[in-house]
Parts: structure tokens; C-alpha cells; sequence
């Protein structure tokens, strides 16, 4: 596989654009195709066997696409179809999931620590955070249902979002913990938000920096950093909506042209 060749990104919806922006940060020579499982939204209220269905179909998509590397940008999907994932790629694409970097980051640097951990039913309820940090960190999860869905309206920095974040931050069960991890890929989004509420008592991380850090140490690892971009980034969503195309500038940082495919 040559260098050159893309990386896949996905997602429910816009939340994995996080990630992509990072990527294109850190990495600006990679070529992105970004797939949004819009139709599937939200995937943190479906079962388990849905998400893994949606994950095998997505990835056999980008593995179509020739991608030297797929991410799994969406912590409801890393918690509970990495494994599926895995399975329907050959060895040579490198495949990452949001939570394994940050939690390895965690692991370390709160050892024996109280850790608050936020994000939809579908990744708290998988106790994923528990089982990767338990040995490490005293873990205190809570899901967010609310926050998803605000956050696809637009709702940040304004008074609903502050009343919504607020209220799930002051449940007691939040209480004391040293840091935050935001396990959901649209919380980036309101991450200055959190930040502010806090006031400095407590570190909030989000995923973001870690994923595209691991990629770019597996891509240097194995020789395959983009020397140049050969080919433009491309972005598929599997129902595309005016309003989502509006979205995806909020969340990416500027336009970009959201072609649709139907998966099954
Ligand atoms: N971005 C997804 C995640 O990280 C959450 C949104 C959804 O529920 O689809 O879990």
C-alpha cells in the first residue's frame, strides 16, 4: 500500500470531524475520507449488535477506498466494534480507536487518582473506560445523553449549554474528580465550556491530541507517512441534509463538500 493512500475517519455524524481536524492538524500532508453514519444517528442510543453491524459496513466502505489506516473516531462505536473492526481488516491497515490512547495517557499520569469519565449510554453503559483504567484510577462514569444531541443543534456557549453542562457536572457522582475525560467526540466541542465551569480544579481531556498522535507514530513506525497529498479530502455521509452540511463547517473549521453513499 503506498503512502499516499488515504486514511479513513468515522462516525456517527459530525462528532468524529474532531478528529479529522486534529489529524489534519498534526498531519497536513494525509489525504482524509471522512464517512458520517448520519442515517444511523445517534449511535449512542442503539444496541451494541446495531453499531457493530454499521462498523463492518463503514469499514469495508474505506477498506474499498484503499485507506492505509482507519479510525474509529466515535467513542460509542471504539466501545463496543473495535473488535468486529478489527476482524473485517487485513493486517497491513492500521486500525485506531479514540479511547485506547487517551486511556494509556491516563493510565499513567492520574495513577490511583479520582477520574470522571462523560459519554453516551451506549459507551458508559459498555463500562469500556471502567475496564482499561480500573487497575489504574478510581473510575467514576456518568452518561451525557443530552449533550450529543445539543451540541449537533449548535447549542455551546450560550445558556442552555451552560444549564445542561452544569447540571450533569454537578452530579454528585462528578464529585471530586482530579480529571475529566470527554468520552464522546462532539465534546471537543464544548471543551472550553467544561473548562470554564471548572475553573482550573479539574483537567479535562478530550481524545483528540492522543488519536492523532498514536496515528502519527504507527504511520512513522511502519513507513507510511504521506510525503504529499496526492488526492483532495472526501467526505461521505449516509444522509445528507442541508442542515448537516451546515454543521459540518461548525465543526470542521470550514466547508466542505458532503457526497452521499447508502451502505445496505
Ligand atoms: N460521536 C459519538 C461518540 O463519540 C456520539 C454521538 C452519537 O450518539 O452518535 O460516541
Amino acid at each position: 500500500m503506498p503512502s499516499s493512500a488515504p486514511i479513513g475517519i468515522f462516525d456517527s455524524g459530525i462528532g468524529g470531524l474532531t478528529v479529522a481536524k486534529a489529524v489534519k492538524e498534526l498531519l497536513p500532508k494525509e489525504q482524509i475520507i471522512y464517512f458520517g453514519d448520519t442515517l444511523h444517528l445517534p449511535y449512542g442510543e442503539k444496541s451494541a449488535n446495531s453499531i457493530r453491524r454499521y462498523a463492518i459496513e463503514i469499514s469495508t466502505f474505506l477498506k474499498s477506498k484503499n485507506c492505509k489506516s482507519i479510525l474509529i473516531a466515535c467513542n460509542s462505536a471504539s466501545s463496543v466494534a473495535n473488535d468486529v473492526t478489527w476482524n473485517n481488516l487485513a493486517n497491513d491497515i492500521i486500525l485506531l480507536n479514540v479511547i485506547d490512547p487517551l486511556t494509556r495517557y491516563v493510565q499513567t499520569s492520574f495513577n490511583n487518582e479520582l477520574v470522571g469519565v462523560i459519554g453516551t449510554k451506549a459507551t458508559i453503559n459498555s463500562k469500556v473506560y471502567q475496564n482499561k483504567l480500573e487497575k489504574h484510577c478510581i473510575v467514576r462514569s456518568l452518561s451525557t445523553p443530552l449533550l450529543a444531541p445539543m451540541i449537533e443543534e449548535g447549542f455551546i456557549n450560550n445558556k442552555i449549554s451552560s444549564t445542561v453542562i452544569e447540571e450533569y457536572l454537578n452530579n454528585p457522582i462528578l464529585k471530586g474528580v482530579k480529571a475529566l475525560l470527554l468520552g464522546c467526540t462532539h465534546y471537543p466541542m464544548i471543551h472550553n465550556e467544561i473548562d470554564r465551569i471548572y475553573k482550573g480544579a479539574v483537567t479535562v481531556l478530550d481524545s483528540n491530541t492522543w488519536i492523532a498522535l498514536e496515528l502519527q507514530k504507527q504511520l512513522t513506525a511502519t513507513d507510511k507517512l504521506s510525503l504529499a497529498q496526492e488526492n483532495p479530502d472526501e467526505f461521505y455521509v449516509s444522509d445528507k441534509t442541508d442542515s448537516f452540511e451546515r454543521s459540518t463547517r461548525f465543526f470542521f473549521g470550514q466547508s466542505v463538500e458532503l457526497k452521499e453513499v447508502k451502505l445496505s
